[in-house]
């Protein structure tokens, strides 16, 4: 796998992230080719981390519609459908576009929500990446955008795009993993360098797509960069309790972080 250069020396410096065109391609080409070999599995128990992280941002996701529910109309973009994991809750509520790189995890969140006996709204999946979707669709204007685990692509040149989709009265929602969690179990455990993370394969095969976490204040920075407000911040740790239902140790709970925003 390729990674950003001179690693160390630019750990967590949201400016760097201002990256050229041909490391932006690699960020997707890394992603890509790493979601689409982990779409078969990615439901399963095995990776536990990841159900994990998934139960605490669709608790900040319940805790953001409690708020924001009155606000919203329905016109909704979900940027990195992934299996669907927070399509299946968005469309009990909206109609719903959801865009990912990864056409084999589209296709697994397809058959999921199509095979669901709760008749859904309408929602319709792409095949776009966020860092380069094609000018027609920023013609699109939506209400409001949520990224549930945004970390694989969630850098200046994404937010940016988003801004472009984004009403001007519109929502953004986001998860990502929370920095010193992550900093605690890329460094202690996982060991691989800090804006990746690592997934074990069932065949043995270990991959390490992009993960970008930031501190609260360097979110602020990012957003008020690309012309972002902060409506809401707030972090969310894992219920493992409720997956495990055994008693094992989990050292580091996983704990995400959830932003609301606006544009200025
Ligand atoms: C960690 S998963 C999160 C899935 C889901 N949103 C959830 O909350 O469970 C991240 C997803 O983002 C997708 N992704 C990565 N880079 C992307 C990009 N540039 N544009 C759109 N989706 C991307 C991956 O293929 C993957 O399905």
């Amino acid at each position: 796998m390729c990674i950003l250069p001179h690693y160390s020396n630019i750990i967590n410096d949201i400016y760097y992230l201002r990256v050229s065109d041909s490391l932006l391609l690699n960020i997707d080409r890394v992603n890509l080719e790493s979601y689409d070999k982990l779409a078969f599995e990615y439901d399963s128990l095995s990776h536990v981390t990841t159900r994990l992280l998934e139960i605490a941002s669709k608790d900040g996701f319940d805790q953001f519609l409690n708020i924001y529910r009155n606000n919203l109309t329905d016109t909704v973009l979900e940027v990195g459908t992934g299996t669907g994991f927070l399509t299946s809750e968005l469309v009990k509520v909206f109609n719903v576009t959801s865009i990912d790189i990864s056409n084999k995890m589209l296709l697994i969140a397809d058959s999921k929500i199509n095979s669901s006996t709760i008749r859904p709204n309408k929602v319709i999946f792409k095949n776009i990446s966020i860092l380069s979707p094609p000018i027609n669709f920023l013609c699109n204007k939506f209400n409001l955008i949520t990224c549930g685990l945004a970390d694989p692509y969630f850098i200046r040149k994404s937010i940016l795009n988003i801004f472009k989709l984004l009403s001007d009265d519109g929502i953004l929602f986001f998860t990502l993993p929370e920095v010193k969690w992550a900093k605690k179990e890329r460094i202690l455990r996982l060991k691989v360098p800090f804006h990746t993370t690592r997934f074990k394969l069932e065949n043995g095969e270990s991959i390490n797509p992009f993960s970008f976490v930031y501190t609260e204040d360097e979110i602020y920075k990012l957003l008020n960069e690309c012309n972002f407000r902060l409506l809401h911040v707030f972090t969310i740790l894992a219920n493992y309790h409720d997956l495990l239902k055994s008693k094992t140790l989990f050292k580091n709970i996983p704990k995400i972080i959830c932003v609301i925003a606006q544009k200025k």
